[in-house]
């Protein structure tokens, strides 16, 4: 019952939002583990919010629009995008869990939102199958599980309006990282690689699914916006029903090959290339197209100056590699990994990034990873680099 619920307000952007208060809800080793609480909130994702609410800002030229947010949680997501994206926003917002639809209202109240926010209490393949039957479909929908989103896509994709956004997060970084392959290949049909360019390719293992599933259903996406942060993955994908572009999509798909020995890696369109020895692992299939819109990043910085977001700089450091790194080949490497594996010393990078662009190579740093470059050169060239600087 939300009447015994011990309540906090908090404030991200410009909303002010109810939560369970945390110092009510330790575990025994007074820790705060958010799906612990009575309702979900984890104050570490206000920079993956205050990214929907910029990307929602930036890519919709037009109003009016509905939004859904089917696992909702506290609701401070879609009270948030309702509230500071503009007037003419719209949403359902939903939880399965009967305390958290209630808290939901009890913050839409708050927020003075009841003519633009409906609550509802079902679970979310439902909700919006119900929609899409009702004819009710949305432009822009969140999925933001516990763990996979797999078991909300095929719904997600079905209760988009063509030319609509479907963003989703997954935390379930353990499978597609490649702790635990057999998860992976249960969930998303591919194989994942523990190494230094891990968390890339569960992002674009993600993007594969994405395009497959849908593909399967006619329909074709583009990926506006991708990327890993803390412990998930986060993609925003437009989509349109076509057969012939669902076909042409299946071409991004590829495969990495993986030299366990040496680090080394090289991207292929073959799901069997030949390879030597059992020092190579392959990986995939994975998404190898962009990983970000860039007119649209481009508009996400400008929008950024007007916005009133908490982890402004972060999200300004993201949109900023992602642009860098946007026409560079997939995948990266891991100095740490790299020199761990040739027994050398990592020099600084960015005295890496500086020598590969002296010797007329595209380079640039990683988003979510510190010891990351991404580049062009080949990996002999890096190794050379590598090798130098660190001497
Ligand atoms: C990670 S939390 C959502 C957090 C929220 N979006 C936010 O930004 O704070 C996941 C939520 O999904 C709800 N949930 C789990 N399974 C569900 C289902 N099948 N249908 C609807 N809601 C579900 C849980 O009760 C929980 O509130």
């Amino acid at each position: 019952m939300l009447e015994e619920l011990k309540l906090k307000m908090i404030r991200e952007g410009t909303t002010s939002i109810l939560v369970p208060d945390p110092s009510f809800y330790l575990r025994e080793d007074k820790v705060y583990e958010p799906a612990w609480a009575p309702v979900f909130y984890n104050p570490r994702m206000e920079f993956n919010r205050d990214v929907s609410v910029l990307f929602v800002k930036s890519y919709f030229q037009q109003t009016p629009l509905l939004v859904a947010d089917p696992l909702a949680g506290t609701g401070v997501r879609g009270i948030r995008i309702v509230r500071e994206v503009g007037e003419d926003i719209h949403a359902y917002i939903n939880d399965i869990n009967p305390i958290a639809s209630e808290l939901c209202e009890k913050n839409v109240e708050l927020n003075s939102l009841a003519d633009r926010i409906i609550v509802e209490n079902y679970d979310a393949n439902m909700m919006l199958r119900l929609h899409a039957f009702m004819g009710e479909k949305f432009d822009y929908i969140d999925i933001d599980p516990f763990g996979s989103p797999i078991p909300f896509i095929d719904s997600a994709i079905s209760a988009v309006k063509g030319g609509g956004v479907v963003a989703l997060t997954a935390t379930d970084t353990a499978p597609l990282m490649g702790v635990f392959p057999e998860v992976c290949a249960r969930r998303y049909w591919s194989k994942p690689i523990r190494s230094g360019f891990a968390k890339e390719l569960a992002v674009r293992i993600v993007l594969a699914t994405l395009v497959l599933r849908s593909a399967a259903l006619d329909m074709c996406i583009k990926p506006l916006l991708a990327y890993y942060a803390d412990h998930y993955i986060r993609v925003y994908i437009s989509l349109e029903r076509s057969a012939r572009k669902a076909s042409k999509m299946l071409e991004k798909l590829s495969y990495v090959i993986y030299n366990k020995n040496s680090g080394e890696y090289r991207i292929s369109e073959d799901p069997c290339p030949p390879v030597s020895s059992k020092d190579f692992v392959v990986g995939g299939p994975l998404y190898s197209g962009f990983l970000v819109d860039t007119d649209l990043a481009n508009r996400m910085l400008n929008n950024l100056k007007t916005l009133k977001l908490g982890t402004k700089n972060v999200v300004e450091r993201l949109l900023k590699l992602l642009i860098e790194g946007g026409t560079l080949p997939p995948l990266y490497y891991n100095i740490d990994e790299l020199c761990s594996k040739k027994k050398i010393n990592a020099p600084p990078i960015n005295s890496i990034i500086a020598e590969l662009r002296n010797k007329g190579y595209n380079a640039c740093r990683v988003f979510w990873d510190s010891k990351g470059v991404k580049t062009t050169a080949p990996y002999e060239e890096l190794l050379r680099v590598v090798s130098r600087l660190s001497s």
